[in-house]
């Protein structure tokens, strides 16, 4: 019976692992990114299945084994309960906190998974029990750092801590001294496998999680998000080599890999050092606050933004986190249809961090129905702004900045910014002269081709398409 169930489970896990593949493929490209996800649900179906059917199969003629069975069964249905429950009510503008949240569980699993396998008496001798020790010591250290530098994540990202990097004396060699003191631990653990070591090294993960994440600054979120991401890949399949589970690990990888090049990715976009932000902001100093002014603003109303749009040939629209906010995507969807309409050339300016995680804007506007061959990356319509009559920035902030272009000092310098101030004329939606994300003054709305126009940016493009609709000629 547990022969016959073990291959089973064993060529279920292959076909799940080659579905992950296909998923993780299929999420590259807009065009397939429903299949992707049609090919992770499959994919997980079958390992659930396969782990039930497992572990029904060991638990066979044992005493302990319905005990056992009932408790992964009711886990798994509770798991999926809640994680139904909050997918349904979860807003677009809160999935990164809910993946960090998410993140956390994964690195709390492995730690537990790690203690489990410590306390458990394995029987095993010699090099193997050597291997276990180590497998243990690193499960519980990358889970640890997981948990809590998740937990700091989901705070930061919900606003229920402040964003800002926190700035500890010394804090680059406080990382490195907890590096160097987990690999010491690690070598004493596996040489005498001691049970304050591993609550040594829980310790020290669960404060290093904390001090990693707490000293990145907001702008950098995104990355952390895609590198905790990474790390709870790590942790898993840490769990895996514990469980001795060899979708686990294959899983882990593939998320954990996947998880660090998309980490790679986002900083070359944002023009930051890989390595510097996933060691915790090293070598960041501290942004100078800036209180430089910048002169006075100039209004426009939605009327007067109408007869710009009117009169324009080229117009381009760069959305950003205000316009998932506002839900104006359907708006400017109509908007856009309304211009072609008549005859203006309009285009989107996608800036790769837009909103709050990555494909933001593009998931919104696909939902309104925006032509995909309109939908521009920022590299493909930068050097084009200049020729264009009027951008409307709707709900952008940081990735409109031109002070990350022209101000060496200030904290998102070098971080590539849609050039929208080159256009003849800018409109910016947003409510007040508040800062964006990363908390950075703008001098954008102060300059001579910029206008402001305040509320909320549903509301302001539908009074733009009202006034659209009112200087219709009849036919
Ligand atoms: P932000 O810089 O955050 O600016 C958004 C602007 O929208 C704000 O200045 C806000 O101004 C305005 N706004 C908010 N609600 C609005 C509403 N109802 N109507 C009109 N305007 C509204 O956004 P961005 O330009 O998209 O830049 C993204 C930022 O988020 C970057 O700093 C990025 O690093 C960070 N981030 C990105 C990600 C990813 S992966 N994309 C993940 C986490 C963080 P008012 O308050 O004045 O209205």
């Amino acid at each position: 019976m547990n022969a016959v169930a073990g291959q089973v489970a064993g060529a279920a896990y292959i076909v799940a692992a080659l579905l992950f593949i296909l998923s993780l493929a299929g999420l590259s490209k807009h065009e397939t990114s429903r299949r992707g996800v049609v090919f992770g649900i499959v994919g997980m179906a079958i390992a659930l299945v396969a782990t039930v059917v497992l572990v029904a199969a060991g638990a066979w003629g044992r005493q302990s084994g319905a005990l056992g069975l009932t408790l992964l069964v009711v886990a798994v249905l509770v798991g999926a309960a809640i994680g139904l429950w909050r997918a349904r009510i979860v807003q677009m503008t809160g999935m990164p906190e809910l993946i960090a949240l998410l993140h956390s569980f994964v690195g709390l699993a492995a730690v537990l998974v790690g203690w489990n396998g410590a306390l458990y008496d394995t029987g095993l001798t010699g090099v193997l029990a050597d291997i276990h020790h180590a497998e243990v010591f690193i499960g519980v250290f990358i889970g640890g750092v997981t948990f809590t530098g998740s937990i700091v994540a989901f705070l930061k990202l919900s606003a229920r801590i402040s964003s800002k990097p926190l700035m500890l004396p010394g804090k680059n060699a406080l990382n490195i001294s907890a590096l160097a003191l987990f690999l010491v631990l690690t070598v004493w653990y596996v040489i005498t496998p001691e049970l304050w070591l591993l609550i040594a090294v829980t310790l020290l993960a669960l404060a290093l999680g904390w001090h990693l994440v707490a000293s990145i600054g907001g702008g950098d979120m995104p990355v952390v998000v895609s590198m905790l991401n990474s790390y709870s890949g790590w942790a898993a399949a840490a769990a895996g080599f514990l469980l001795d589970n060899d979708l686990l690990i294959v899983t882990g990888a593939l998320v954990g890999s996947s998880g660090a090049y998309l980490s790679y990715i986002m900083c070359k976009a944002m023009n930051r050092s890989f390595l510097s932000v996933i060691a915790g902001g090293f070598g960041i100093e501290a942004p100078k606050s800036s209180d430089e002014q910048y002169g006075e603003h100039r209004e426009i109303d939605a009327e007067a933004a109408a007869d710009l749009l009117a009169g324009a040939s080229r117009v381009v629209i760069t959305p950003g986190y205000g316009m998932a906010v506002a839900q104006a995507q359907h708006g400017v969807a109509d908007l856009v249809q309304k211009l072609r309409e008549r005859g203006v050339d309009v285009r989107f300016g996608i800036h790769p961090v837009a909103g709050r995680l990555p494909g933001h804007m593009n998931v919104l506007l696909a939902e309104a129905k925006v032509p995909y061959d309109i939908v521009l990356e920022m590299d493909e319509i930068n050097d084009d702004l200049s020729s264009v009559d009027v951008v409307l920035v709707i709900g952008a902030n940081d990735t409109v900045n031109p002070a990350a272009a022209e101000d060496p000092g200030s904290p998102i310098a070098g971080m590539p910014v849609l050039r929208v101030w080159e256009a003849g004329n800018v409109i910016v939606f947003k409510r007040s002269m508040a800062s964006g994300y990363a908390g950075v003054q703008n001098p954008l709305f102060y300059r001579d081709n910029a206008q402001m126009l305040f509320g909320d940016a549903k509301e302001k493009v539908d009074e733009i398409l009202f006034q659209l609709s009112r200087s219709e000629v009849p036919r």
